[in-house]
């Protein structure tokens, strides 16, 4: 249900960014034309605009725990100010209103994919979890009472239970219950990294290559029950 969402609100909000592009390039180089594409384009404008907030709405009601932060609110202020400035710029044929709404149109989807008002991903990432979390846990590779699996569960518990629950098994956006994972070691690393759908891909900026594998062993023994080759 909430992947469906995903997938027609960035259907939807694609197209709404084009009608606008196609729309602004219009008034800056063939304002003659303007008044025919909008017309022609009306009907699917009011589709693609309702559809657009609808899926806003459902995906936000759904998963408001990971899925709204301030971040959230600035892309929704920064579309409902868009919008007036877009109606009444292409009306009045006024460059500068059209501009700014596009303008503001593109940094609220910036915002919307780093879930960051500076568009910093890393912002997101750091506000996931607790950050005790990480707190009193041998991160040090080469040190000899160091164990991956407490090192994976500080980490999972900083990164990953805001959708997965300490036990794998919340589900919020779409998430799979991690318990009945059939990916092997290497498979839930690539996927940890590339992230799929409302998962995140959590890169080398993210998570060092230790890190994830401290994350797999503990996901190993704790969701699946196998030991790690120490
Ligand atoms: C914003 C929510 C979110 C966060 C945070 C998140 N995940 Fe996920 N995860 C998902 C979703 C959604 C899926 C299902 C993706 C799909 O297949 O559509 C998923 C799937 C997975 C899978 C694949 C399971 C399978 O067998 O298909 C693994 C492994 C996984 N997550 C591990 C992690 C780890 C480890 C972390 C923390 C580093 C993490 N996830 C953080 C949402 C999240």
């Amino acid at each position: 249900m909430y992947t469906g969402l995903l997938h027609t609100h960035t259907l939807v909000v694609s197209l709404f960014l084009m009608i606008y592009l196609v729309k602004t390039i219009l008034l800056f180089a063939k304002p003659t034309l303007l008044e025919s594409f909008s017309r022609k384009t009306r009907i699917l404008e009011i589709i693609v605009s309702t559809l657009f907030l609808l899926t806003g709405i459902g995906m936000a009601l759904q998963t408001p725990s990971v899925n709204v932060g301030i971040w959230f609110w600035v892309k929704l202020i920064a579309v409902f100010a868009s919008i007036p400035l877009a109606v009444i710029g292409f009306r009045k044929a006024n460059k500068g209103m059209a501009l700014l709404s596009l303008l503001l149109i593109v940094y609220a989807w910036g915002v919307s994919e780093t879930r960051s008002p500076r568009m910093k991903k890393l912002d997101y990432f750091g506000s996931l979890g607790p950050a005790e979390a990480l707190v009193d846990v041998n991160t040090e590779r080469a040190s000899e009472q160091y164990d991956p699996v407490p090192h994976g569960k500080a980490l999972y518990t900083f990164y990953c239970v805001a959708c997965h629950g300490s036990d794998g098994a919340l589900g919020v956006a779409g998430a799979k219950n991690l318990a009945h994972s059939t990916l092997d070691r290497d498979a839930t690393k690539s996927f940890i990294r590339k992230g799929k759908n409302a998962m995140p891909g959590f890169g080398s900026d993210v998570l060092t290559e230790d890190e994830l594998d401290a994350l797999v062993a503990y996901l190993k023994v704790k969701m699946t029950g196998q030991q790690h080759p120490h």
